[in-house]
């Protein structure tokens, strides 16, 4: 797929699967936390005198399944694009970083700038190396969320299509560890999410290269540092 640029020197970073699944990510994680911490804890004691009072939970555990239909929904399409269609800034190897020597450069370039130890952030085009390490990481708890997810579902109807897909995992750690992992990991996003946000306004300000708004946009802003990302001009390949 070419890259497109436009004449004010920005270019096409975030395509539309990619923007797409990162908002859908996000407004399902919203919805399954505050329905999932209700199952687990609730904080919201609805009389049942009260019409829609004694099915309340119920609703809630509808709702949570609902939106976990949408994520994973959102996961397989986003894994797609980064493995079979999506262009170089969306693919599955700016993801691992670590893989390649120039990689590991990146990946202690940034870490040095995220612990103070370096003064110029990593000017990039797509993730910086650890960044991308840290969706990787992210991307491993979705599907751990999706396993012990289903695997708690799968009690409902032992047996049934999602007890042989994951009724597995209950012959390696017991119901109340997949409960308790399937919760933590709700606060480990959380937790992400707090320092993601943080860091994209920051890496915004001091890139300076529209961070923030290519996640609505897509488009980012080339400057001096990021040029070497970019796939040859027409020109410089010796063409007219
Ligand atoms: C980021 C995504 C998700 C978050 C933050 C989340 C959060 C939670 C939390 C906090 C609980 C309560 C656990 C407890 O009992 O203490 C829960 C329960 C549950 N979640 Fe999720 N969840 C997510 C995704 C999913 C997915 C993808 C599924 C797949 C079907 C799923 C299915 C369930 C089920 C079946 C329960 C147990 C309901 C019960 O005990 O009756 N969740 N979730
Ligand atoms: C629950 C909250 C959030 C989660 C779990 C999350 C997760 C992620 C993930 C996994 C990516 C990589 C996208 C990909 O390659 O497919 C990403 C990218 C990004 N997110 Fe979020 N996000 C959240 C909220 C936000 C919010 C509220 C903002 C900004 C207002 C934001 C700004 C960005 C930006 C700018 C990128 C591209 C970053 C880069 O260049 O590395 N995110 N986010």
């Amino acid at each position: 797929m070419a890259t497109r640029f436009n004449n004010a020197g920005r270019v096409y970073v975030w395509e539309i699967p990619v923007r797409l699944t990162h908002w859908v990510n996000v407004a399902c994680i919203i919805v399954l936390s505050f329905t999932g911490y209700y199952i687990g804890n609730p904080y919201v004691q609805v009389s049942h005198r009260e019409a829609y009072g004694p099915f309340f939970m119920g609703n809630m555990r509808f709702i949570h399944l609902l939106f976990a239909y949408v994520f994973i929904a959102s996961l397989l399409i986003r894994v797609y694009w980064a493995i079979f269609a999506g262009n170089q800034w969306a693919s599955w190897r700016a993801l691992i970083p670590f893989a390649t020597p120039e990689g590991r450069g990146k990946l202690s370039q940034a870490f040095r700038y995220y612990f103070f130890l370096r003064r110029e952030p990593p000017t990039v085009l797509g993730h910086n190396a650890l960044a991308g390490f840290t969706y990787a990481v992210i991307i491993f708890l979705y599907f751990t969320q999706t396993l012990t997810g289903f695997a708690l579902h799968a009690q409902v109807n032992p047996g049934g299509f999602w007890w042989t897909l994951t009724g597995w995992v209950f012959r390696i750690v017991d119901n109340q560890s997949v409960r308790l992992a399937h919760h933590m990991i709700m606060w480990l996003l959380i937790a992400f999410a707090i320092h993601h946000v943080y860091s994209a306004f920051l890496v915004d300000v001091e890139e300076a290269n529209g961070l923030v708004s290519s996640i609505f946009s897509g488009w980012k802003f080339i400057v001096p540092e990021s040029k070497e990302e970019l796939p040859p001009t027409a020109s410089e390949q010796g063409g007219e």
